[in-house]
């Protein structure tokens, strides 16, 4: 694991000040571009959890619908998306979470999680914490258990692994 985990993480392009000066940026679209890190990262996360009973992958909108969808694949799962306002159809619950500067809201289908489900959150990222959070309280409100947070990358000085408390969190690559 430790040979995939090192390819994986050299896939991975850091571009210094985007979006904005200081801001080390890790741009995972360079492993997508490399089919074989790319295979080894959901394979990664595919070996850890298909014998978890994880009845529910949920995906955070933008890169969460990268890596979620082909685990859920995988395992058997069903594969929910968690989104930005505005942009689910149905009836939703949403949450609030806060940024940099400011709030902002995700929003999940009512009825797509039940009451018991086992769910793993898939994103590309933690940095804050503040993402993934959000995303749990959504699924803690329709009753759901969360079992895990599963990341590629971790911003580990931001320590958002604290904000999450007592759930775990699974990251390939922590970053410093
Ligand atoms: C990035 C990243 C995570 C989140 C992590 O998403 O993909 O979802 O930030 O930050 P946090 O731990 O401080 O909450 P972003 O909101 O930039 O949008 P995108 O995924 O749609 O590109
Ligand atoms: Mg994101």
């Amino acid at each position: 694991d430790l040979e995939r985990i090192a390819k994986i993480s050299a896939t991975i392009r850091v571009i210094p000040d985007f979006p904005k000066p200081g801001i080390m940026f890790q741009d995972i679209t360079t492993l997508l571009l490399d089919p074989v890190a790319f295979k080894d990262t959901i394979d990664l996360f595919v070996e850890r959890y298909k014998h978890m009973n994880i009845s529910v992958v949920a995906g955070v909108e933008a890169r969460g619908f990268i890596f979620g969808p082909p685990i859920a694949l995988a395992i058997g799962a069903k594969f929910v998306p968690i989104r930005k306002p505005k942009k689910l159809p149905g009836e939703v619950i949403s949450e609030e979470y806060s940024l940099e500067y400011g709030t902002d809201k995700m929003e999940m289908h009512v009825g797509a999680v039940q009451p018991g489900d086992r769910a793993l959150v898939v994103d590309d990222l933690i940095a804050t914490g503040g993402t993934l959070c959000a995303a749990m309280k959504l699924l803690e409100r329709v009753e759901a258990h969360v079992v895990e947070c599963a990341c590629v990358i971790e911003l580990a000085e931001l320590k958002g692994r604290d904000r999450l408390g007592e759930k775990p969190l699974f990251v390939l690559v922590s970053s410093t």
